[in-house]
This record gives structure tokens, sequence and C-alpha cells, in this order.
């Protein structure tokens, strides 16, 4: 066959797309674990951040190792041990239809549409077992986009030590400025319930006046990004309300006796 030929043109090319196709192929199957590992350290590091834990270059797993993943039925509040906890992906859950729900309009605060009937959640202990803090996801709708992340608690399981989301797109220098760390430092010592323990912390417009009474409960809105503001607001209510960690936090705040 000629080298210059059409066929010969057409061969080296069929070749040379096939070679390279098995080669990509390959590479996706060898890196697949790797990748898997990589989300999950990013999830563990994501996590550490919105609890305040993560320290610049110490290990994520070792930092992480004082957490343990239980995984909840969010309509009972009970810790269960089907869906496994090591395993279980609340984003697959929501949209299957045996662990996921659709949410009634009128209950959907976060516009989520769907939510997993389980949840997972992060808790540390002390050594003689007593919860030191735990750590929630939540996840809602901002203006553009569902934000993603996590809110930590104290042991009283009302003051928050720290919320931070890990993905979102909501518009840099607006309702972007949820990553403003000023801005996620304020949440540090809020107090995300009543005394009743219903939800009430907001993202208030403007700033928090700190001799408010219910400055305790509230953080300041982020200028130009009122709708990203509420999303917060409203995805937090969802998420700490009876459709959402409620019924746990509750039965862990009998069990501790406050
Ligand atoms: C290009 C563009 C991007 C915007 N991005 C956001 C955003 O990420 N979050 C948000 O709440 N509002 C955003 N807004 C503004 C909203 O349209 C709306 O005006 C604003 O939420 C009202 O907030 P304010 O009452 O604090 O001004 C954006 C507006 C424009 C033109």
């Amino acid at each position: 066959m000629a080298k210059d030929s059409i066929s010969g043109t057409l061969l080296v090319a069929g070749l040379l797309s096939v070679v390279c196709s098995a080669l990509v192929s390959i590479s996706a199957v060898i890196l697949r674990p790797l990748q898997a590992e990589n989300r999950d350290l990013d999830r563990k590091k994501n996590i550490l951040q919105a609890a305040g834990l993560f320290e610049e270059g110490r290990s994520v797993e070792e930092l992480f190792a004082k957490f343990e993943i239980r995984i909840v039925d969010l309509a009972s509040g009970d810790f269960v041990d089907d869906p496994d906890a090591a395993t279980f992906n609340q984003r697959k859950a929501a949209l299957s239809n045996d662990q996921g729900l659709p949410i009634p309009k009128k209950d959907d605060l976060a516009g989520i549409k769907r939510r997993s009937r389980f949840a997972p959640i992060y808790v540390s202990s002390d050594d003689d077992g007593s919860l030191q803090q735990i750590i929630l996801p939540v996840h809602g709708k901002g203006l553009w986009s569902t934000l993603y992340g996590y809110l930590a608690l104290d042991s009283d399981l009302t003051t928050i030590k720290g919320f931070a989301f890990y993905e979102h797109g909501e518009t840099p220098g607006l309702g972007g400025e949820v990553d403003n760390p000023r801005w996620k430092e304020q949440w540090i010592g809020k107090q995300a319930f009543d005394s009743a323990g219903n939800p009430r912390i907001e993202v208030i417009k403007g700033a928090v006046d700190p001799d408010s009474p219910e400055a305790r409960h509230q953080v300041d809105g982020l200028a130009g990004a009122t709708i990203t503001s509420r999303g917060v607001s409203a995805l937090l209510e969802y998420w700490l309300g009876e459709k959402g960690f409620k019924p746990m936090l509750d039965r862990l705040r009998d069990e501790k006796g406050n």
C-alpha cells in the first residue's frame, strides 16, 4: 500500500485513534481508585474546614480520625446501620426511588425538590464517650445554584462552631461572598436554636445590631446578594427543622438531659 494513498492515511488515522482511545480508557480505569480517594479526602477536608479544625500542613486523615460517621434516618432521628456509612452517597440517594423522597412545595424551604431519607453526620466524642461536636451536611438554593456546606454544632447542639460551603455557583463578590473568611467567622458562637429547640438563625439584610437580643441568632447580610442571603437562611431553617435534623437533635438533647 502506497504510504500517501487515501487508504494508507485512513488506516494510520484509524489505528492511531484505536490506540489513543485504549490509552484513555486504561488511564481512566487505573486512576478511578485514586480519584475516589481524592474525593474522599476533599470531603474530609471540607468537613474539617467547616468545623474550624483544618490545619495546613497536617494530615487530613489524622485530623479527621476523631470523627465517626453515622447515618441518620431523618424522619425518626435514629442512627441506622443500613445504608452503610462507608459507601452512602446522599446526593445519589436523593434521586433514587427507594432512598429518596420528593419534598412537597409547601415544605421545600431549601428549594431542593427531593431529599434522601438518610443523611450522614460526623460526630466527635470525648474520651468518656460524651459528644464533643457534630457536623451536619446542608444544602439549598441560592440565586444561581445549589449551595452545599457543613454546619458544625458544639456539644450543646445549639452553638455554632463553624459553617462553610464547599460547593456553589453564586457570583464572586456578591453571593460568592459566602466564602469570605470574615463572613464565615461571624457564625462562630451564634445560636442556631431558640430555648424551645426550634431553629432560629438568620442572615439578615444589613448588619447585625450587637445590642439587639436577636443578635445571637443573626448574621450580617451579604451586600448586593439578598437572594443568596435568604437562601442560606432558608436552607438552615429546613435542615435544622422537623424535616431535617431536628428529630435527631431533639433525641440527642434528651439523651444528654439538656
Ligand atoms: C451579574 C449579576 C450577578 C448577581 N449575582 C447575585 C448573587 O450571586 N446572589 C444574589 O443574591 N444576588 C445577585 N445578584 C443581584 C440580584 O439580582 C438581586 O438584585 C440582589 O440579590 C438584591 O440584593 P440587594 O437587595 O442586597 O441589592 C446579581 C446581579 C447581577 C446583575
